[in-house]
């Protein structure tokens, strides 16, 4: 169902004990403030237990940021789908560009771990986006839709709909380098009207669409006024309470 979601990816940051004190310090903010938006936090996967525990009784819900595309079995290091079901994980990351570029995954593999996760009762928060040589060559949406239509497209329209996508330009991720809200804009619209041709309106209304890359307090309120930006993917800002807290109620 479309909502506003704020999901913060922590990705390999943080000792045991400055997450447990950051899990903390949110689900304490959160308790003071009044939101509507969906809240997700996704730590590394030795974090997920105190995530996953504490979420069960505040106000927000436990993401991972990776799944295996096998399911349980001789595969050492992975985590499996069900594993993650079985902690009561709600939502995981798929397909992020550090994972696509370091761990070389391919459109594939994605769909193979979406398809994974829908099977264990998991939302996936799906990204996509392009590069900067991608988008300086007006590759951007090519590129876009050939990472939807590859990793998601074999999905039902019943499926589909518990699927969150994620744009992330790679040019924006990191680098304080954000994408204008009309850029955001005219990729989320793009990406909305290709759910929309697959699917129809009915189903590409009802699909969450985040921006992510260098969003912080600054700039997360004209990014989330767009029409179809429904909220974001933080990295660098959701490792910061207050930062975090300040995307969450910039609708
Ligand atoms: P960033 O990361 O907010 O630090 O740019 C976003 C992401 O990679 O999900």
């Amino acid at each position: 169902m479309r909502r506003n979601i704020v999901a913060g990816n922590w990705k390999m940051n943080l000792g045991f004990e400055e997450a447990d004190d950051l899990v903390n310090l949110i689900a304490e903010k959160l308790d003071e403030v009044e939101t509507e938006t969906t809240v997700i936090v996704c730590p590394p996967y030795p974090y997920l237990e105190l995530t996953s525990d504490l979420a069960q009784e505040s106000n927000f819900f436990a993401g991972a940021q990776n799944v295996s595309s096998f399911d349980n079995g001789a595969y050492t290091g992975e985590v499996s789908a069900q594993m993650l079901a079985s902690m009561n994980i709600d939502y995981c990351i798929v397909g992020h560009s550090e994972r696509r570029k370091y761990f070389h995954e391919t459109n594939q593999e994605i769909s193979t771990k979406v398809v994974k996760l829908l099977e264990s009762g998991i939302s996936p928060i799906f990204c996509c986006g392009e590069a900067l040589e991608e988008r300086e060559s007006e590759k951007h949406f090519d590129v876009v839709k050939t990472q939807i239509v590859e990793s998601l497209f074999n999905l039902t329209g019943e499926e589909i709909l518990d699927v969150i996508i994620a744009y992330e330009p790679v040019w924006a991720i990191g680098t304080g380098k954000t994408a204008t809200g009309a850029q955001a804009q005219e990729m989320h619209a793009y990406i909305r009207s290709l759910l929309t041709e697959k699917y129809g309106k009915e189903v590409s209304e009802e699909i969450s669409i985040l921006y992510g890359g260098s969003c912080n307090p600054k700039n997360a309120k004209e990014l989330f006024a767009n029409k179809d930006v429904d909220g974001g993917l933080i990295g660098g800002a959701s490792l910061k309470a207050d930062d975090f807290l300040a995307i969450i109620t910039s609708f």
